[in-house]
């Protein structure tokens, strides 16, 4: 396993759609394992394979809690339902969060990483986290989604006033 560079915003490749995956090998797997271990090193909930620099339809999730922990190929929205008002940030916006409007629920198809179909029915945090990284394969983000003036900006730590 390997962590990987990030893509920040500005970079043209964000702004790019990812293509579907055809067969799942041992370099997609890599890739997998390599963007779990990326979001977990920068404490991220989600990560998308734009934001490695691969435009292929992969999304790894993790939100901490048992069973809590996803790998996604091909991911497609089937289903949403209700409304939730959510503070949200990115990897590559490191320093800014606002707020978005996501689905409360979504029903989500995709392939697992042994090639299964998988369905998935999420509410709360992880519909929303599934939006987000679903939204940056096809060369969305949150930014375009933010309620007007609620995007905030937060120094990094290591700035001092
Ligand atoms: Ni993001």
């Amino acid at each position: 396993m390997a962590i990987r560079n990030l893509r920040y915003d500005g970079d043209e490749i964000l702004r790019k759609r990812s293509r579907e995956i055809e067969v799942i090998d041992d370099k997609i797997k890599e890739l997998a394992e390599d963007m779990m271990e990326t979001m977990h090193k920068w404490d991220g909930l989600g990560l998308a394979g734009p934001q490695v620099g691969v435009l292929k339809r992969i999304i790894v999730i993790d939100l901490y809690e048992d069973d809590m922990q996803f790998t996604l190929i091909n991911p497609v929205i089937i289903k949403e339902k209700g409304v939730q008002n959510v503070e949200e940030g990115c990897l590559s916006f490191p320093n800014k969060f606002g707020k978005v409007e996501r689905p409360k629920e979504v029903v989500v198809e995709a392939l697992d990483l042994d090639g299964k179909k998988v369905k998935l029915k999420a509410k709360d945090l992880l519909a929303q986290a599934l939006c987000h990284e679903i939204d940056h394969l096809n060369g969305i983000l949150f930014t375009d989604k933010v309620e007007p003036g609620t995007l905030e900006v937060v120094k990094p730590k290591e700035e001092k006033k």
